[in-house]
């Protein structure tokens, strides 16, 4: 997605070589009318599967799964990190560790809002080793829901996340994938 590049490329900040800061339009402050177009582009990408509901997980993959869901006219699920299970008791859990931030931490959902009748979309902002991406697939196991598909908005190419689900046969698609991240240098595969 072209726009997205030009952002990613105008605003985006290599902090080094692994990490991509955009705090400007999708991690802090948010452009609307990117996510817009986002949605759009993910929506046409996926509108041949019977999507019966979009998936992602707070915090920042919300805006541009939110999107996803309002073109796609289905209801949007979030993944929520480090819930109590005390006065939960239909909960779907799994520990997921995160590499980038070196922290393992869990994800649930309520077991009312995914069921074997759902085929989902999962969305989300970023792509690094796809540890994220792997948590929601086990969520989506224990709730025999069928994963339709994955969009992201940023790949990190150079990292595994991508062989990781295509190894498990899941469409993934990417709207800016990064090759390199290099200081100031940022490129595109
Ligand atoms: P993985 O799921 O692909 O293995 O990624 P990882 O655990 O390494 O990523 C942990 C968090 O860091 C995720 O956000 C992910 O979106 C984010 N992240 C990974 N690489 C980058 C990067 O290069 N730039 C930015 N800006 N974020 C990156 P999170 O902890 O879930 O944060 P939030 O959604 O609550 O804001």
């Amino acid at each position: 997605m072209d726009k997205l590049k030009n952002y990613i490329l105008t605003y985006g900040n290599a902090k080094d070589t692994s990490v991509l800061k955009v705090d400007s339009f999708l991690n802090h402050q948010i452009d609307v009318t990117l996510m817009e177009e986002i949605g759009d582009d993910f929506a046409q990408y996926f509108q041949h599967k019977k999507i019966t509901k979009v998936l992602t997980i707070e915090t920042s993959g919300i805006a541009p799964a939110m999107m996803v869901a309002l073109k796609l006219k289905v209801p949007l699920v979030f993944l929520k990190k480090n819930v109590s299970k005390i006065h939960n008791q239909d909960l779907y859990t799994t520990k997921v560790h995160s590499f980038t931030k070196d922290i393992d931490y869990e994800l649930s959902c309520n077991a009312l809002f995914l069921s074997n009748e759902d085929h989902v979309l999962f969305i989300d902002d970023f792509l690094a080793n796809g540890e994220a991406c792997l948590g929601a697939m086990r969520i989506l196991d224990q709730a025999q829901a069928t994963l339709e598909g994955v969009g992201i908005v940023i790949e990190k190419s150079f990292q595994k996340g991508r062989s990781l689900i295509e190894e498990k046969n899941i469409d993934i698609y990417s709207l800016a994938r990064i090759q390199k991240l290099d200081g100031e240098a940022i490129e595109f595969l």
